[in-house]
């Protein structure tokens, strides 16, 4: 069967990085590239981050294009960060693999999705984990992008829960206006994996020690990632079980091989840009009050174990 194209949109990031080597690694995938955008750190530590990750798994192949730098239009967002206490402790600024031996791609992020997508023969699947600067900014140059990407899967927001503010998750609210376009944009097919989803998919100490004992680059790597985060949660933002972390973007990357690592339910999902409470909220119409056509297949649940039996049998390969 042929692999299933994607390209990812990334912040890296340690959930990221998680998110990066399923992608790069799991035999049902192609990962077409990966491009990058300000957001848990600045782009270039974002690029040099995902550059990293894709050497050390053994994956140099897969190009790098550095996106935009700032958001639409807040320049100041979120650096200086109000949460730069838990995105600064939660991925750090240089993720600790090997430095890379190689360049990001001389073409940058926006161009490389507006060409490849022009272009594209196959379909390609889109994977925004980050705030959605690069995907606004290419729909912006080519609206035709919402015909020529199959599904687009996205990492943000919350119903129940917010992670900077009690209304916002840091992808939305790092961007909100870009957010806005997206989820404007009647995409063909349009998948959100919130918080309220990602938050079911905890993953243990225990399973670290499971990753770790696959001795592979991989899971070597995870099983850092995961622990550095577990701690830091368990510092700052307890999860309902103490000792676990979401690892919130290969939550997306896990449903593309496995559908049913979530659950979902079909909305209406705007995104805030005015209100000084509650900026970067996603609004969801659970109860279709608001009178818009839903277009948006929303994750309330997800299957830790399901999620982890994956991350476990990608990683104990070499690529
Ligand atoms: C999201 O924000 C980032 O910090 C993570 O990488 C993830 O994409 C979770 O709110
Ligand atoms: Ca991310």
């Amino acid at each position: 069967m042929a692999r299933r194209k994607l390209i990812l949109d990334v912040d890296t990031g340690t959930d990221d990085a998680v998110a990066i080597m399923l992608a790069a690694l799991h035999p049902a995938l192609d990962l077409v590239g990966c491009t990058t955008v300000n957001g848990n750190v600045e782009v270039q530590y974002c690029t040099d981050n995902t550059l990293r990750v894709l050497d050390h798994v053994g994956r140099k192949d897969i190009p790098v294009y550095e996106g935009l730098a700032r958001p639409l239009v807040r320049p100041d967002f979120p650096i200086p960060r109000a949460v730069s206490d838990l995105a600064g402790q939660i991925h750090g600024r240089t993720l600790g693999v090997p430095a890379s031996t190689r360049r990001k791609a001389d073409v940058g992020a926006v161009e490389f999705l507006v060409e490849t997508y022009r272009n594209a023969t196959d379909e390609i699947t889109l994977v925004p984990v980050a705030p959605l600067t690069n995907i606004a900014t290419a729909l912006t140059l080519y609206p035709k992008l919402v015909d020529r990407v199959p599904e687009i899967v996205i990492m943000g927001g919350g119903h129940e829960i917010g992670n900077v503010t009690p209304s916002a998750e840091f992808n939305i609210w790092g961007d909100p206006e870009a957010a806005a376009v997206v989820f404007a944009a009647k995409f063909r097919k349009m998948t959100l994996v919130p918080l309220d989803a990602t938050h079911r998919a905890l993953v243990s100490y225990g399973d670290c020690e499971k990753l770790r004992a696959l001795g592979t680059p991989a899971s070597g790597a995870a099983a850092d990632f995961i622990g550095h985060r577990i701690h830091v949660h368990d510092e700052i933002q307890r999860m309902a079980i103490a000792g676990t972390t979401p690892v919130h973007d290969a939550v997306c990357v896990g449903y593309l091989v496995d559908p049913k690592i979530i659950t979902t339910r079909r909305h209406h999902v705007a995104v805030e840009t005015g209100g000084t409470l509650t900026v970067g909220r996603t609004v969801i119409d659970t109860h279709f009050r608001g009178g818009q056509e839903p277009q948006c297949d929303v994750a309330f649940d997800a299957d830790a174990g399901r999620f982890i039996a994956l991350l476990l049998e990608t990683f104990k390969k070499r690529a």
